[in-house]
């Protein structure tokens, strides 16, 4: 296979974390190039002596040892200006999320993808949790009759003054995942009503859609010393309640980490009900494929992306309507959406 060769700007903790351990893992597919961060002393962390340093935003646009740059800026607000410089040069991007904190910034930087006819996506990679997928499936294969309603709440906005767009885009994504009708109505309550996008916040929307089901978000204060208490690091992440006419389905995600094997053991997921059949093979050939396995098909094969830069930026526009709502304690129409694919990849 031919690799797909990336570079970083910007590269702190969860390009560590994250983004190195998935590339390593897929040696055949991928090869790290290098990293750039204005502090050079991050990008020396990440290159580990096996990688390439970059001097210069300017050494990173020439370089022509790079297939696709992926920016992991922080803060939030340095994302628009480093991927408009990458897009102007010719450059695919892969840009975590948050895409940006404004819509409008979304949209230039859509535009200036398409103008200069590059890939460009956001690392949405929370598209890839198990526990989507057995949400969809739940729904899909009808076992709580018609569904009316999701619910994907996170117990874990607080003890990190992780700021509500930054955290709750994660669930905004998987929402916009599960109903693939045209949102049309927002209504939302976040604690702290007149702050913008980019400030710590918890609180919950109710998302309505052209068809059911409606889809609550919410993010949920849990204490500092019980979120460091916990044996399971992940049990933060979402969990999803699917209730329908028939009956109510429960999928906690203690580990957001997709792996086959993960599904069927207790102690890392639990569904509360009857078990619908996860073995179905359009369910578990999807499984342990994460959000880099989707990239690399796009990129070498032209797959379609597993999220579109559209969807991604109408994620940011669903943040502000929330935000909206919430300011104003009312209802808002959700204006200024983008029309986005029916089927969604997983
Ligand atoms: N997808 C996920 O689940 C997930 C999880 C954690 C973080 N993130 C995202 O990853 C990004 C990085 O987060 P982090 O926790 O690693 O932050 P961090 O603060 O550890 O690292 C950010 C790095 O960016 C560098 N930087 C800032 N401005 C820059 C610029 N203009 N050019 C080059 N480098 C620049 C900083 O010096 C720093 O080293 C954020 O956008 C965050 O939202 C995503």
């Amino acid at each position: 296979m031919k690799p797909c060769r990336i570079s970083f700007c910007g590269a702190g903790k969860w390009v560590r974390a994250f983004h190195i351990p998935m590339l390593e893992q897929r040696a055949d597919r991928f090869a790290i190039r290098g990293f750039y961060d204005v502090f050079q002393e991050n990008a020396v962390a990440s290159a580990a002596g096996k990688y390439h340093v970059f001097s210069s935003m300017e050494e990173l646009l020439q370089d022509d040892e790079t297939d696709v740059v992926l920016v992991a800026t922080k803060p939030v607000d340095t994302h628009y200006e480093a991927t408009m410089r990458l897009l102007e040069a010719g450059r695919n991007v892969i840009l975590e999320k948050p895409m940006t904190y404004s819509s409008e910034q979304c949209d230039a930087l859509i535009a200036k993808a398409k103008e200069k006819g590059v890939l460009f996506t956001v690392n949405h990679n929370l598209r890839c949790s198990v526990c989507l997928k057995a949400t969809k499936e739940v729904i899909r294969q009808g076992h709580v009759g018609e569904a009316v309603n999701v619910e994907i709440t996170s117990p874990r906005s607080w003890y990190d003054q992780i700021d509500f767009s930054n955290y709750a885009v994660h669930m905004i994504d998987q929402a916009l995942a599960i109903n693939r009708s045209p949102l049309k109505e927002v209504m939302a309550c976040t604690a702290h009503r007149n702050d913008p996008m980019s400030s710590c916040g918890y609180g919950a929307a109710l998302l309505v859609f052209e068809k059911l089901p409606s889809i609550t978000v919410s993010l949920l204060p849990l204490p500092m010393k019980q979120a460091i208490a916990d044996e399971h690091p992940y049990r933060g992440y979402f969990r999803f309640r699917v209730t329908g006419t028939k009956d109510s389905f429960a999928i906690a995600d203690l580990s957001h980490i997709p792996a086959a094997e993960q599904l069927l053991c207790r102690s890392s997921y639990y569904f509360d009900n009857a078990e619908p059949d996860f073995t179905r093979p359009e369910f578990v050939q999807s499984l342990d494929k994460a959000w880099y396995d989707f990239f690399y098909e796009s990129w070498a094969g032209g797959a379609p992306l597993l999220v579109s830069p559209e969807e991604a930026r109408n994620n940011i526009r669903c943040a502000e309507l929330i935000t909206e709502s919430s300011r104003l304690n009312r209802a808002v129409d959700a204006t200024n959406m983008l029309p986005i694919r029916k089927e969604c990849l997983i």
